[in-house]
């Protein structure tokens, strides 16, 4: 898929920008704090994810203004969208959208209409950072592909929630302990599919980035990812979602409550999932290099690309943030090869750093605003 049209008003330190993409190339050149990322959030935004700085909707808006749009035209392989997206202050900053006309509840139906994954410096902290990155990275994937996947997420942190809440009732004589096998009930039922469709995900990414990762290295690395279930035995998980799936999770829970109650929090389940990333048989995260870990990363998102072509049979839209300045030339044509269908969007703040053979749209920006394509 191709973004055709863009128009954002109002966005962070963006106004008046309205471009018309190249369906390939896509350069986006300034200097520092002029936007550039901005620009890549605003059109990120549109596939219903939230911010891939990890901000708040409400700072979306230009801190001097009151309300914010973007609106972009894709086109897919059947047809072509409109979206329309505007969060207001007077509104509660509570976002609007309206797709092909319609006005949508939420940001859920966006999910299955603008697919687009987004290369970024802090993509390292999904192997560096804590075991909820590297979940938070698995779900927001799953959820790309199939987008009744965010409802599982959200119903099961909303139970997770009350559990906890319940949990510290009962630890303070507030609450009847009788009351837990209930919300047992309800949280495995959710942790259940999420456990299968975290290891799901898994198992695709592995072999993906295997192969990805083996030529990269030329031939002498591996990389491996294992999905860690303090639940489920791997397999539990080879099956579908069973009576007999909610019923382990369910009596895991039940088994380990005294200690929940003990302490007031949940320490079964999904939101105490790992995923070992090793390479050459050691963990990640304690033992590769800074190379090592730039490449993971790096093969982690073009699997998700990959993953999405098995899928959908049509190609994400690619954004690459500030990630070409830190790889040598055969990284860079090793990415550029993959995404050599997809069409890219780059910012650089050094348009001769990039492969020559990158030519399409140069949009420079200044000052949140465009200068001349
Ligand atoms: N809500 C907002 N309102 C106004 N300005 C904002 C808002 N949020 C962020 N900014 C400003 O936007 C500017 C540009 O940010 P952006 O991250 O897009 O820069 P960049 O061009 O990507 O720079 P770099 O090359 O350093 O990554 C920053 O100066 C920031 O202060
Ligand atoms: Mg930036």
């Amino acid at each position: 898929m191709i973004i055709t049209y863009a128009n954002i008003e109002g966005f962070r330190n963006l106004s008046g920008i309205e471009i018309n993409p190249d369906p390939k190339y896509n350069i986006i050149s300034g200097l520092n704090a002029q936007g550039k990322t901005n620009l890549l959030e605003a059109l990120w935004i549109m596939s219903g994810c939230k911010s891939f700085r990890s901000s708040k909707e409400k700072d979306y808006i230009a801190v001097s203004g009151n309300k914010m749009t973007v609106d972009i035209n894709i086109i897919d392989n059947i047809r072509e969208h409109r979206i329309h997206t505007e969060i207001t202050r007077s509104n509660g900053n509570t976002r609007n959208i309206i797709l092909n006309g319609v006005k949508q509840k939420g940001s859920k139906a966006l999910f299955d209409v603008f697919r687009c994954i987004a290369f970024t410096p802090d993509d390292v902290d999904i192997i560096k950072g804590s075991p909820e990155k590297r979940r938070n990275f698995i779900d927001m994937a799953s959820s790309q592909l199939n987008p009744s996947a965010v409802m599982h997420l959200n119903r099961h942190n909303r139970i997770l929630n009350q559990r906890n809440a319940l949990l510290k009732n009962i630890m303070n004589g507030k609450a009847n302990p009788e009351i837990l096998s209930t919300i047992d009930k309800q949280t495995a039922e959710e942790g259940a599919y999420i456990s299968h469709m975290r290891y799901g995900y898994i198992r695709k990414i592995n072999r993906i980035c295997s192969n990805l990762y083996r030529t990269l290295s030329g031939g002498t690395e591996n990389l491996e990812f294992e999905y860690k279930s303090n639940v489920y035995k791997a397999e539990n998980l080879e099956m579908p979602v069973s009576q007999e799936s909610y019923g382990i999770y369910f009596r895991k829970l039940q088994e380990n409550s005294g200690y929940d109650i003990k302490t007031g929090t949940t320490h079964t389940g999904v939101n105490r999932d790992e995923i070992l990333i090793k390479i050459n048989g050691l963990p990640a995260k304690e033992y590769a290099s800074q190379g090592q870990i730039k490449s993971t990363a790096l093969v982690m998102k073009l699997a998700q690309a990959e993953i999405f072509m098995e899928k959908s049979d049509d190609s994400p839209v690619i954004f690459l943030d500030d990630v070409m300045g830190e790889l040598d030339e055969n990284r860079q044509k090793f990415i550029f090869d993959i995404i050599r269908n997809m069409q890219v969007f780059i910012t650089t703040c050094n348009e001769s750093a990039l492969l020559p053979e990158i030519k399409g749209k140069i949009f420079r920006i200044h000052n949140g605003k465009l200068i001349g394509e």
